[in-house]
């Protein structure tokens, strides 16, 4: 049966992520076999709330493969500046967010596919909320924190990322006779460090989910390097473990904005006295975020874009499309950001770890 044309927008939001480009392709793929027309926002919101409003209007012939190998986002993001308290140039802050409404029904959009993370998320279903406008949410972040969903586009490109940074300190490690310190990023999830850390063979993992006794990871360095007779280990940390003093460590940004990171050159600093060897720290920051998505990203990116446009075909909206046991499925966007993903410490992946030796800092 033939579907009434449709005019769809669709936006990024928050942090980057390798596979945000397929995402985009596969909806503008399938919006285009529906006959709809795909607009695509600027920057987030910031392209509705500029006047004149920043899109493009995204066509197939704009999608051959190259774009779904791409890092970043073609259409731009941003992770700040939320509507609803937007920071003015005075450093007062407004509620613009009825501007960004008035921006998407200038657009005359038919419905809005919205591919964030939790954060990003919340604010658009608030907007979407209060301006009335049917929303499909697409879970992509490197943190895999959102809930009902086991996957987010862009995670398992920033473990294979954090894995290949471990693979390539184990060679040097081994021929300086160094303890290899990794910190990653994950915000409060300890996801990445924890995949990685059993993926790249780290000797110890530790993550904001697990509190660790310093002694232990000291006793773990030193019975590999004196007990097993191998003179170097690998330590993956997550940006927000706290420090032995509790405190995570933040740094400032441009414009007050905080984000974490340090913890890593903090422990090396200590691990390096307490154990008597030469520890070398390695900052892996945005290199998680900023390549080309590897194939299962590629794939999870797909079944996620191709699921929006039929969710939207199918007059629903509010749901975020998500990916459990094999399949694309999709759940109210409310229960998602709800339903926040940390580790499970009792669970598979952290059992597997402890079965492979692997410390973790809170044995003893
Ligand atoms: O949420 C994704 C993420 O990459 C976090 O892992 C990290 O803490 C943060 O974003 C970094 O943000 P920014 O790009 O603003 O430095």
């Amino acid at each position: 049966m033939a579907q009434a044309q449709k005019r769809i927008g669709i936006l990024t939001s928050g942090g980057d992520c390798a596979g945000l480009n397929a995402v985009i392709r596969a909806a503008v793929h399938a919006a285009d076999q529906k006959g709809w027309e795909v607009v695509g926002i600027e920057d987030g919101t910031a392209g509705v709330l500029d006047r004149p409003h920043r899109y493009q209007v995204l066509t197939p012939a704009m999608f051959d493969t190259t774009i779904m190998r791409l890092g970043g986002t073609i259409l731009g993001t941003t992770n700040k500046g939320n509507p609803f308290k937007f920071p003015m140039p005075d450093g007062s802050f407004k509620d613009r967010s009825n501007e960004i409404i008035e921006g998407i029904k200038e657009l005359k959009l038919d419905a809005l596919i919205g591919i964030g993370g939790d954060g990003s998320l919340a604010i658009l279903k608030r907007l979407a909320d209060q301006g009335g406008i049917p929303l499909v949410g697409i879970p992509k972040t490197i943190d895999n924190d959102l809930g009902e969903t086991e996957n987010s586009v862009g995670f398992e490109t920033a473990v294979y990322v954090a894995t290949e940074a471990l693979d390539r300190l184990q060679p040097t490690a081994a021929s300086h006779d160094r303890v290899m310190i990794l910190e990653v990023m994950g915000r409060d999830a300890g996801h990445i460090a924890l995949s990685a850390g059993i993926g790249g063979g780290a000797d110890v993992i530790l993550i904001p989910e697990i509190e660790y006794n310093f002694e232990s990871i000291v006793a773990k360095i030193k019975k590999v390097r004196e007990k097993e007779g191998r003179n170097f280990a690998l330590v993956i940390v997550s940006e927000a473990v706290k420090t032995l003093s509790g405190n995570k460590i933040e740094v400032e940004h441009h414009g007050g904005e905080t984000r974490y990171g340090g913890i890593g050159h903090y422990l090396g600093e200590n691990l390096s006295k307490e154990c008597s060897c030469e520890t070398r720290v390695t900052v892996l920051g945005h290199v998680q975020r900023g390549c080309s998505p590897i194939p299962s990203d590629r794939i999870l990116a797909s079944a996620f874009g191709v699921h929006a446009v039929n969710l939207i075909a199918e007059g629903k909206s509010d749901r975020m499309v998500a990916w459990s046991n094999r399949c694309v499925i999709d759940v109210p966007i409310e229960s998602a950001i709800k339903a926040y993903q940390a580790v499970d410490v009792k669970g598979t992946l952290v059992q597997t770890a402890r079965a492979l030796g692997i410390s973790f800092g809170d044995e003893m």
